[in-house]
């Protein structure tokens, strides 16, 4: 495994405006051939107040598959996720998962395709212990020693500081393992689609390359994955598909394969090379 280099690894910090990219670049469209879409984004524009954040995104994440959201501080993924999550609503455009629309669908329901959704600020209880923090995740099992039991082994293995605080509160536990924590709730029973912000933010390098394994794993089990993120590194040895966004839009969509090859396409949608 190659090791991380955080110095490299990391966008630059940039104001989120500055660069011209998104709309004097053309926009190279997905490849023309049928995509089986687990959830597909339709000409979502999103109103949070008076602000309008999205402006009619077009989004595939293809079934099977990691699909990486890049783009630029406040380009719109967070907006985008809780959108499909129904905890902003599409003020125009769908959200279709599994063939069915869901934009209208309240949070508890979309949730209960069979989706998880990890935030940016992870949504664990700090109070409750790790153990706790787990079964509230599992929505099979009822008592702790109804969780599967071989799951839970493969989830120490991918995270051992999991096992290692199964018993103290999860408020006591570090920022990365609070992220690895946040992995684990999602990843507890199976799930069709497993969405994740920025699971990498903070976490030192070693514990990156922890992450990154942990994905390699379930991107291997078949599960459908969309990940925002902000480490390229994370995105180059993750991704099958990608879709950037600038200024509520997907300015670019295709393989991450094609994107990590183009330099010059690199800089101009994300102002670096991978
Ligand atoms: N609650 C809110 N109220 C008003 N504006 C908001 C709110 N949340 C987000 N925005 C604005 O919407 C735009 C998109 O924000 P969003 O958080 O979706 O971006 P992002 O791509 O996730 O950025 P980051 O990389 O910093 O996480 C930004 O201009 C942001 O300031
Ligand atoms: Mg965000």
């Amino acid at each position: 495994m190659s090791s991380y280099h955080s110095k490299t690894g990391l966008f630059a910090p940039q104001p989120a405006k500055v660069a011209q990219v998104a709309h004097s670049h053309p926009v190279p469209l997905p490849p023309d051939v049928p995509v089986d879409a687990l959830l597909r984004l339709e000409g979502v524009h999103t109103h949070i107040g008076a602000y309008h954040i999205l402006h009619g995104v077009d989004l595939v994440v293809p079934r099977g598959q990691l699909t990486m959201l890049l783009g630029r501080n406040g380009a719109g993924k967070t907006t985008t996720l809780r959108t499909i999550m129904g905890l902003w609503q599409a003020s125009q455009g769908r959200v279709v998962f599994n063939g069915q629309d869901i934009t209208r669908e309240h949070t508890p329901d979309i949730a209960g395709r069979n989706i998880a959704y990890v935030p940016e600020n992870m949504g664990i209880f700090a109070d409750l212990t790790v153990r706790e923090n787990m079964l509230l995740a599992a929505r099979q099992a009822k008592r702790a020693n109804q969780m599967d039991e071989a799951r839970l082994q493969w989830i120490f293995k991918l995270f051992p500081a999991v096992e290692k605080f199964w018993l103290h509160p999860a408020g006591k536990l570090s920022g990365g393992q609070k992220q690895m924590l946040a992995v684990s709730r999602a990843i507890v029973e199976p799930r069709d689609l497993l969405i994740f912000d920025e699971p990498s933010k903070g976490l030192a390098p070693v514990m990156i390359n922890n992450m990154i394994d942990a994905f390699q794993q379930l991107k291997h089990s078949g599960t459908t994955i969309l990940l925002v993120e902000q480490n390229i590194n994370f995105a180059k040895r993750l991704g099958d598909t990608v879709a950037v966004m600038d200024d509520g839009r997907v300015v670019h969509a295709g393989s991450m394969q094609a994107l990590a090859q183009d330099e010059a396409l690199q800089r101009s949608l994300l102002g670096l090379a991978l």
